[in-house]
């Protein structure tokens, strides 16, 4: 069977990463967190207390290695060989990600691996920049928007599950400012491809918007 390339890309908090582990699952294909690689590069750099600047973070791109890994608990994110799935939540790196993710070597190198990642199909990959650059030639993209409303009651639920505690008033703040640095960085700008499909999840379930992609998928499968 057809094995295709499927691009979800939206700002934080449009339902992403739940809706692509869930399609990934039920197509049995494989879930690429984008996100949690330039999350990784976070932590390294914020580790290393050095100052945010081209040759600073040139040269820790090139000394470190990022790994995806399956495992029965979902998806795991390595940094140098050390599990760093929980970590790289923390608010500290939510709040630097944007700003390092805006450097072109650290593009560069994370976009390099992703496309080898997902050369053979049977993937989902949810980014910013994927339907757009990583792999404009996939086979189905989705880009998923919802109300500003919505997406910080849902990464305010997040928060309290793992017992962050923020307020409603920091985190719009902090969504506000994602969306404002991820959309208007001049490397690789978050941006519905012209050739995407757009779903507003603002009102469904998460299980009727997979649905809606596993039925766009199947039909392109199938074809
Ligand atoms: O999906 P997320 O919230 O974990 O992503 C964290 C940040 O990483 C996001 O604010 C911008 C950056 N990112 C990116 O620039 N390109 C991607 N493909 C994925 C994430």
């Amino acid at each position: 069977m057809k094995k295709i390339i499927i691009a979800i890309d939206g700002p934080a908090g449009s339902g992403k990463s739940t809706t692509a582990k869930i399609v990934a699952e039920k197509l049995g294909y494989i879930y690429i967190d984008t996100g949690a690689m330039y999350r990784a590069v976070t932590l390294e750099w914020l580790r290393s207390g050095l100052d945010m600047n081209d040759e600073n973070l040139n040269k820790m791109m090139d000394n470190l290695s990022i790994d995806l890994k399956q495992s029965e608990w979902g998806q795991r994110t390595f940094l140098n060989h050390e599990d760093v799935s929980s970590e790289i939540r923390l608010p500290d790196v939510t709040k630097y990600v944007s700003p390092i993710s805006a450097y072109s070597y650290v593009r560069e190198k994370l976009v390099e691996q992703q496309r080898l990642m997902g050369k053979n199909g049977g993937v989902v990959m949810d980014g910013r920049d994927i339907g757009t650059v990583v792999f404009p030639q996939a086979e189905l993209k989705i880009y998923l928007v919802a109300s500003i409303s919505a997406r910080v009651q849902r990464r305010l639920k997040e928060s309290i599950a793992k017992g962050i505690n923020v307020s409603e008033y920091e985190v719009k703040g902090q969504i506000v400012d994602r969306d404002d640095y991820d959309s208007s960085r001049s490397n690789s700008p978050l941006r519905k491809a012209d050739d995407a499909t757009e779903i507003d999840t603002s009102d469904l379930t998460i299980e009727q918007q997979s649905n809606l992609i596993i039925d766009l998928a199947t039909k392109i499968i199938n074809k």
